[in-house]
């Protein structure tokens, strides 16, 4: 990961660039780095907000020999490499909230969008795509946004180099790529499931127009939140959002 990096001053989105590399053929660990961008994407196809100069929006091409099923296990690759990058040069614990957020003090510092390009059977390729708060100045508006926001500089009072930052984060990509090809997921899925937030915790889901409570069991192999309803069988939930209930 990161053999090949490609820095851009302004952009739609690195993962549509990165996206439209790889449809031309780039290597696998290309990376597209932004430092700004003008179409921002966000899961459920929200806005992710891209201000120049403070935070980290980047994207990584990747072509794993699995089937299109198992590519959603690479979540758990950058949920924790970011988590692990925070830890390296921050003092703050990072928490993890399903399906792909990364908190710090109850807020969300990071965000990660998947995107990819597959046949039937066999996946051609997939695009990360990790966005990080760094130095963004948030303040009020922090608070105030769907899902409260803030940035390693507002968490921790220190600012961040993104440079180093990223580094950092390629390095453990880097690292738990070389793992998920040897050993599956599991090892990651366990550390993802230890960093997470809201393992045993009651929660709100918002899946299309279901919503429900519960209490979180866990997550399985393909990234599916198993939640115990108040009443009737375990649910698996495969895509939405989740509330923590109790604080
Ligand atoms: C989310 O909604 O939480 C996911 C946000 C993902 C944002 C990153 S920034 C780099 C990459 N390029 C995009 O357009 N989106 C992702």
């Amino acid at each position: 990961v990161g053999g090949r990096v490609v820095c851009l001053k302004e952009t739609d989105s690195t993962n549509s660039v990165a996206f439209r590399m790889a449809e031309d053929g780039a290597v696998e660990g290309t990376v597209v780095i932004a430092d700004t961008q003008s179409a921002g994407k966000g899961r459920l196809g929200r806005v992710w907000l891209s201000p120049p100069g403070v935070n980290l929006y980047c994207s990584v091409v990747l072509r794993p020999p699995i089937s299109p099923v198992a590519a959603c296990q690479l979540t758990f690759l950058s949920v924790v490499a970011v988590a692990r990058a925070i830890e390296r040069v921050t003092t703050l614990s990072p928490q993890i909230k399903w399906p792909n957020d990364i908190l710090v003090d109850g807020k969300k510092v990071a965000g990660l969008l998947n995107e990819m390009n597959a046949e039937t059977e066999k996946v051609n390729f997939v695009v990360l795509g990790i966005g990080v708060n760094l130095n963004m100045r948030l303040g009020q508006l922090g608070s105030t946004l769907r899902h409260p926001a803030t940035s390693l500089l507002e968490a921790s009072g220190q600012p961040v180099q993104r440079v180093g930052f990223t580094r950092a984060l390629l390095e453990e990509l880097d690292v738990l790529y070389d793992r998920f090809l040897v050993e599956g997921e599991a090892p990651i899925r366990a550390e993802w499931l230890e960093r997470s937030a809201i393992g045993g915790r009651r929660v709100k889901v918002s899946s299309g127009d279901r919503e429900f409570r519960g209490t979180v069991q866990g997550v399985d192999a393909f990234g599916a939140l198993l939640v115990q309803p108040e009443q009737g069988p375990l649910e698996t939930v495969l895509s939405g959002d989740v509330t923590l209930l109790d604080r």
